[in-house]
């Protein structure tokens, strides 16, 4: 497993072309399962999670080709239903072949995600949602069994807003017979993404981006060429890492309307911001000040940006509290931040976070995706240079994230961990 020596200390300057949203990529594969024949979405990090999601594709009968950021999909010879164990354990977010599969073949059996370092990621939403459809369930031996012979429309009010859910229900209601209402949706861009692909196959879809979406269910799709979103939560994370180094970098693609309530919480912290269509300018030219924010639901703070906020908010003018309201135990990359010096207590859902002049430097782990991108932000302020472990968390979620902060002038060097076998 690689890691990564960030020597602090750096301003990042420059600009740095996005990827596509791994969050949409990966419901937008799913999808092409809808129609038979060739789907081309463009666009599509070149990230271990879409790589998952590919063999998850082939494993049902697919053929996947990457050309650069451009991936075909080809379903003509998908029969499949089944999503095995080893894929499920690499990406939980492989349940989402579970709509599409009930709508185009009424069967699936597909192992049920585990939990993962924040929290049980439980699919209760998802179960009763498909329930409500006409779905029905068994489990046995880790994996989820469904069938659904009448798959029908129904009206469903989710607990939560949960994207998983809503994504996954969405691609079950438009190959449903009849009308479905998705209510208290979840309403991310990623997921507005996915209906207007749909759309552009044919589904009937209206209200994607608010809490209530309808669907009328249609019997065929067909299969389309599609460009994924940018990626807001690599652009944040970016400008974050900019913002800690009081650097100066443009973020090239970027979508500041998906953005909005993060940059303004950048502007409280000090940042300059100069957003246009399709790029945005983020510069810190002093020590940043100290913000307060919660977690939310769209268009709330995303919970993927906390761990890379915490990072910049613990070197910061004063005191900040963060609240993490939608994964349970998301600060547990906390311990890995402390021991670089921050001065941060967490006390159930909060984070009181005092700001401390200068991190240190000091080996640390990267717990899961966001959480190694926020230790690699934390580095970048530090005095010396910081090992970041287990590196392939970060690979999971962005494309070369290494490269691309080195040619804005950080100081990073990627390295293969020595694995044990070799000494022995
Ligand atoms: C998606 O996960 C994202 N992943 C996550 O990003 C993101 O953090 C999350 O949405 C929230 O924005 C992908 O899109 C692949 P949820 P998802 O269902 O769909 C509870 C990253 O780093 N819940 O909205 O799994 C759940 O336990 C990842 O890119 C239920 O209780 O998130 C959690 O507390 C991390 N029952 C909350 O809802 C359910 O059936 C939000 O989960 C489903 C969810």
């Amino acid at each position: 497993m690689d890691r990564l020596l960030v020597t602090g200390g750096r301003r990042l300057s420059g600009s740095v072309r996005l990827s596509g949203a791994k969050n949409s990529a990966l419901k937008l594969m799913a999808a092409s399962l809808l129609a038979e024949g060739t789907t081309v979405i463009d666009n599509v990090p070149r990230i271990v999670d879409c790589l998952t999601m590919g063999e998850v594709l082939e494993h049902l009968g697919a053929r996947t080709e990457w050309n650069g950021s451009t991936l075909t999909i080809d379903t003509s010879g998908a029969r499949g239903v089944e999503t095995p164990y080893e894929l499920v354990r690499k990406m939980r977010a492989s349940i989402v072949v579970l709509g599409p599969l009930l709508a185009r073949y009424r069967t699936a059996r597909v192992a049920m995600p585990g939990g993962c370092n924040i929290g049980s990621r439980k699919i209760d939403l998802h179960v009763k949602g498909f329930e409500r459809m006409g779905v029905e369930f068994s489990s046995k031996h880790g994996y989820l069994e469904a069938t659904a012979p009448d798959l029908h429309g129904a009206f469903v009010t989710l607990d939560f807003p949960s994207v998983g859910a809503t994504e996954n229900l969405l691609m079950a209601a438009v190959g449903a017979t009849g009308r479905t209402v998705i209510e208290n949706a979840a309403r991310e861009p990623e997921i507005q993404d996915l209906a207007s692909m749909l759309i552009e196959m044919g589904a009937k879809i209206d209200g994607a981006g608010r809490t209530a979406i309808e669907v009328e269910g249609v019997n065929d799709f067909e299969p389309v060429r599609h460009r994924t979103i940018p990626d807001r939560i690599e652009a944040s994370t970016f400008a974050m890492a900019a913002c800690v180094t009081a650097g100066d970098i443009v973020l090239e693609d970027a979508r500041a309307d998906h953005l909005e309530l993060v940059l303004d919480k950048l502007d409280d912290a000090g940042a300059v911001i100069e957003a246009t269509e399709r790029s945005i300018r983020i510069s810190m030219d002093d020590r940043p000040l100290a913000v307060d924010l919660v977690t939310l639901p769209y268009p709330g703070f995303p919970t993927d940006l906390q761990p890379q906020m915490m990072a910049l908010l613990s070197v910061v003018r004063g005191t900040s509290i963060i609240t993490e309201n939608v994964f349970e135990s998301r600060f547990m990359f906390v311990d890995e931040l402390n021991r670089m010096g921050a001065d941060i207590r967490t006390e159930g859902h909060h984070a009181v976070i005092r700001g401390v002049e200068r991190l240190s430097a000091a080996p640390v782990r990267s717990l899961d995706i966001r959480a190694g991108a926020a230790m690699i932000i934390a580095a970048l302020a530090a005095d010396g240079t910081t090992e970041v472990f287990d590196l392939y968390h970060v690979d999971r979620g962005y494309e070369d994230f290494d490269g691309r902060l080195a040619a804005l002038g950080a100081d990073v060097r990627r390295e293969r961990e020595p694995s044990l076998v070799g000494r022995a």
